[in-house]
């Protein structure tokens, strides 16, 4: 029989490492196949050392390629151990006990990024999910005022010798912002490198805990602190958020282009479109497109990206933020309901990005005499 790749890879999924529940395919254990004539490799990355649970993982391989394809096929098995769960822990750039990090983008700005963000980490915590925000927006930080802590500062904790700070906690949601160390009032001026020092701090001298999304709201644009993010982080996905107006739309498209463009390589969860209508109080059935129909929605459907819901513009959802207390916290509200099925989206497109690619890489910058390139590490 044939020796092609594809058949063995199914193949595999009816065998499993020793101890692991899922088989080896599933679990993320074989990372390749290769044939060449009368020839297979297979690489295989082992959670454990063992040496009898290595060995029966090569002898299983090679039973079921004989028996299954043919029994004078060479096979090669290169195992290697990467001792780690989360596979965000793999390239040790990550948090460890953070599964997903969400960035919330926009290209123009004001478009509601903030808003939005403060709104689905409440929602995914009502949901049950452990949830953080680092705001990343150390010139205009929101998350303060949004979370009603503007007069709270981290306190600092021992973490195995280390001192760390422990991020500011609201209604369950774990935030760090640099609006904690300023002054209200005080405008934030910081050269590049300051600001990546700044925020690097926050992701990684913080004491953050087990944490199931990092929600990560961003900067209007797609600039420094973008680049910044990327490369400190392997983020899992972006989330763009975008008014339904022409000029919000194309810069969203810039902000889309940026994630997907093959130096960065971070996959777009999706667009949600925010004051996507306007809606009177008292008059819910009323709605009008002060901004345009459908924008954001037809730009998902453009740049063939999800498209994970509208937001209505309403006065309440304002008045929330200012108050510093996420509208969707409201039960049985409108509003409640709006943000549950974007986050639900948002949930269902992570869970398929997670199942359906391998984790994403931190970026590597270098930048030479002016310019700066940016490749893969
Ligand atoms: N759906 C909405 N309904 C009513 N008001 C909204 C809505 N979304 C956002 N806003 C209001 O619009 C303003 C801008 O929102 P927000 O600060 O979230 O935008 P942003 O994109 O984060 O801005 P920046 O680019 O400055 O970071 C805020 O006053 C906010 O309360
Ligand atoms: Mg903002």
């Amino acid at each position: 029989m044939k020796l092609d790749r594809k058949e063995i890879l199914s193949a595999l999924e009816t065998i499993s490492i020793a101890g692991e529940g899922k088989n080896m395919v599933e679990s993320g254990a074989v990372k390749n196949v290769l044939t060449f004539g009368n020839e297979v490799v297979v690489d295989l990355v082992l959670k454990t050392p063992a040496m009898h649970i290595k060995k029966r993982a090569e002898d299983d391989i090679k039973k079921l390629i004989h028996e299954k394809f043919s029994p004078d096929a060479v096979v090669k098995v290169n195992s290697k151990v990467e001792a780690a769960d989360n596979p965000n822990e793999i390239k040790g750039k990550s948090i460890p006990g953070i599964s997903n990090f969400i960035a919330v983008a926009s290209g123009k700005g004001g478009v509601g990024k903030s808003t939005v963000t403060a709104n689905l980490a409440v929602t995914l915590a009502k949901m049950g999910f452990k949830v953080g925000i680092l705001d990343a927006d150390i010139y205009g930080p929101s998350m303060p005022i949004m979370f009603d802590v503007e007069n709270e500062k981290p306190i600092s904790v021992e973490v195995n010798g280390k001192s760390k700070m422990k991020p500011v906690e609201s209604y369950e949601i774990k935030i760090l912002s640099i609006g904690f160390f300023t002054a209200p009032s005080q405008a934030v001026i910081w050269r590049g490198p300051m600001a990546s020092k700044a925020l690097n701090q926050m992701i990684f001298d913080a004491d953050w805990g087990e944490l199931d999304f990092m929600l990560i709201d961003l900067p209007p644009g797609t600039g420094d602190i973008h680049l910044s993010i990327m490369q400190s982080l392997p983020i899992t996905g972006a989330v763009v958020v975008s008014t339904p107006q022409a000029v919000a739309l194309a810069d969203a498209k810039k902000g889309v282009s940026m994630f997907l463009s093959d130096s960065i390589n971070v996959p777009v969860l999706g667009i949600i479109e925010n004051m996507a209508y306007f809606t009177p109080e008292e008059l819910p059935n009323n709605k009008y497109y002060i901004f345009g129909k459908e924008g954001a929605k037809n730009l998902a459907e453009d740049l063939q990206v999800p498209f994970l819901g509208e937001v209505p513009l309403v006065q309440s959802i304002r008045e929330a933020g200012d108050y510093g207390r996420p509208a969707a916290l409201q039960t049985a509200s409108v509003i409640e309901n709006v943000f549950e099925e974007i986050t639900r989206n948002i949930v269902q497109e992570t869970v398929n990005r997670n199942q359906s690619l391998p984790p994403t890489e931190a970026i590597k910058i270098t930048t030479m005499a002016g310019c700066s390139a940016v490749k893969k590490n």
